[in-house]
C-alpha cells in the first residue's frame, strides 16, 4: 500500500499477548511508561497498540459510533491517546473485518467510513484490522479482499497516514493480495508462546492452508510458514506478520526466545512486544534491545532467504542470508535440534547463494550477539546451542586485495 508508511517494519508493544481483553487505561500507560524509562522507545519501539475489548458492546445508537469502554477508561480515549502520543510515542489500536470483533465487541463491517472516520478523529497512527464473525469466511477470496479494501480506502479518506496491520490469519491466500491494500499482514493463526509444540490441528506450515482462529502456531511454525513468502514482502510492498512476541511470558527458555526474536527480526515482521514491560528481567530487556539485530530489522531491504534445511540429529539446521542495504550481509544459523551444533563449517557459495562472487572475498563478521568480530575467508565455523541462533552481520574486508585472506576462486 502506497501510504508512505512502512519502508521498513513496524516496531511497537500491544496489550494482546499478555493481558487479552484484561486492558484499561492503567495498563496502557504504565506500559508505555515503561517503555520510555526502558530505553525501549529510543530504540526505536515507537508504536503503543490496544488491541481487542476496549469498547462497550454496543454502538451508540444515534450516531452508529464505536463507544470507548468508561469503565476501563475514565478519563476518556482522547486523553489516554494524547498522553501517549506526548510522551513520543505514535498510538495503534484494533477493529476487525467483521460484524464483531474476535472477542464479540462490534467489528467495523459496513462500518468502515464511520469507524475510520472516528479513529482518525482520536488520532490513531496504526490500525490492526482482525477477520472474526465475518459472515463471508468459507466464501471467496474476493469477499475478504473486500472487506479488507473497504477499510483501506476509508482509511485513506480520512487524509490521516495510518499503517494498516491486516490480521487476517492467512485464509483466502492473504499474502497474494495484501500488499495493494494494507502495510502489513499476518500469515498465521495466534503465536503460542513455545519454542515447537503446537497444536496438531494447527495447519501452520502448510503453504496453501488457512491458519484458522483459535488455532495456535509455535515459534517454528511460524519461521517454516514465513520463510518461503518473505519473496512477498520487501519495502515497497509490505511484511508478514509473524505476529506479536511472546519474549518475557514465560513458555520459552532464553536461547529460544533469543531465537524468536533474531527470526523475526531477519525475516522482517513487526517487532511488537507482548509482554509487561513494567516488570521485564533485565536478561530479556537486554535481549529485545539489541542493538545490532534492530538495525537488520530496520534496514531499508527484503527479509533474508534460507539457503537450506538440514536434517540434524532430532530435528534440523536452518541457513538463512540475505543482502542488506549498504552491501553488507546477515547470516542466521537456527539450531532446531536439542543437542549442540559444533563447529559446523557453512561454504560461503552457500551464503552468498545467488552472488557468488561474494564468495570470492574476506569478510569480517560480526556475531550479533557475542559482539565478537572475526575476519574469514571461504566459510563460516558455527557453534550453535539446543534451540538457538547464531547471526552474524558480514562486510567486505578492507585488506581484501593486500590479504593473505584473499581468495581467488579456485575450487
Ligand atoms: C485474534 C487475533 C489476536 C487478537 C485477538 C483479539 O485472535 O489474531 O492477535 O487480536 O483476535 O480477540
Amino acid at each position: 500500500l502506497d501510504n508512505g508508511l512502512g519502508q521498513s517494519p513496524p516496531m511497537g508493544w500491544n496489550s494482546w499477548n499478555r493481558y487479552t481483553c484484561d486492558i484499561n487505561e492503567t495498563v496502557i500507560l504504565n506500559n508505555a511508561k515503561a517503555m520510555k524509562e526502558t530505553g525501549l522507545l529510543e530504540l526505536g519501539y515507537n508504536h503503543i497498540i490496544m488491541d481487542d475489548c476496549w469498547s462497550k458492546r454496543q454502538r451508540d445508537p444515534e450516531t452508529g459510533k464505536i463507544v470507548p469502554d468508561p469503565e476501563k477508561f475514565p478519563n476518556g480515549l482522547e486523553d489516554m491517546i494524547e498522553k501517549i502520543h506526548n510522551m513520543g510515542f505514535k498510538f495503534g489500536m484494533y477493529s476487525s473485518a467483521g460484524k464483531y470483533t474476535c472477542a464479540g465487541y462490534p467489528g467495523s463491517l459496513d462500518y468502515e467510513e464511520i469507524d475510520a472516520k472516528t479513529f482518525a478523529d482520536w488520532k490513531i497512527d496504526y490500525l490492526k484490522y482482525d477477520n472474526c464473525f465475518n459472515q463471508g469466511r468459507s466464501g471467496t477470496p474476493l469477499i475478504s479482499y473486500q472487506r479488507y479494501e473497504a477499510m483501506s480506502e476509508a482509511l485513506n479518506k480520512t487524509g490521516r497516514p495510518i499503517f494498516y496491520a491486516l490480521c487476517q490469519w492467512g485464509e483466502d491466500q492473504v499474502w497474494n493480495w495484501a500488499s495493494t491494500v494494507a502495510n502489513s499482514w499476518r500469515i498465521t493463526g495466534d503465536i503460542y508462546d513455545s519454542f515447537d509444540r503446537y497444536d496438531i490441528r494447527c495447519p501452520c506450515e502448510t503453504y496453501d492452508c488457512p491458519s484458522l482462529q483459535g488455532y495456535h502456531c509455535s515459534i517454528m511454525n511460524i519461521v517454516n510458514k514465513a520463510t518461503p513468502l518473505a519473496q512477498k514482502t520487501g519495502p515497497n510492498s509490505g511484511w508478514s506478520d509473524m505476529d506479536m512476541l511472546e519474549i518475557g511470558n514465560g513458555g520459552m527458555t532464553y536461547d529460544e526466545y533469543l531465537t524468536h526474536f533474531t527470526m523475526w527480526a531477519v525475516l522482517k515482521s513487526p517487532l511488537i512486544l507482548g509482554n509487561d514491560v513494567s516488570n521485564m528481567s533485565p536478561e530479556h530487556l537486554a535481549l529485545v534491545s539489541n542493538f545490532d539485530v534492530i538495525a537488520v530489522h530496520q534496514d531499508v531491504s527484503a527479509p533474508a532467504n534460507r539457503i537450506w534445511k538440514k536434517p540434524f540429529v532430532d530435528s534440523f539446521v536452518h541457513l538463512f542470508s540475505g543482502a542488506l542495504s549498504n552491501g553488507d550481509w546477515v547470516v542466521a544459523i537456527v539450531n532446531e535440534a536439542t543437542v549442540p551444533l559444533v563447529e559446523m563449517s557453512i561454504p560461503f557459495s552457500d551464503i552468498f547463494f545467488d552472488n557468488r562472487d561474494n564468495a570470492k572475498f574476506a569478510w569480517t563478521a560480526k556475531d550479533l550477539w557475542t559482539k565478537e568480530t572475526i575476519t574469514a575467508a571461504r566459510h563460516l565455523t558455527v557453534d550453535v546451542v539446543p534451540h538457538g541462533t547464531q547471526v552474524w552481520r558480514l562486510q567486505k574486508s578492507t585488506h581484501n586485495s593486500h590479504n593473505s585472506n584473499y581468495w581467488t576462486g579456485h575450487n
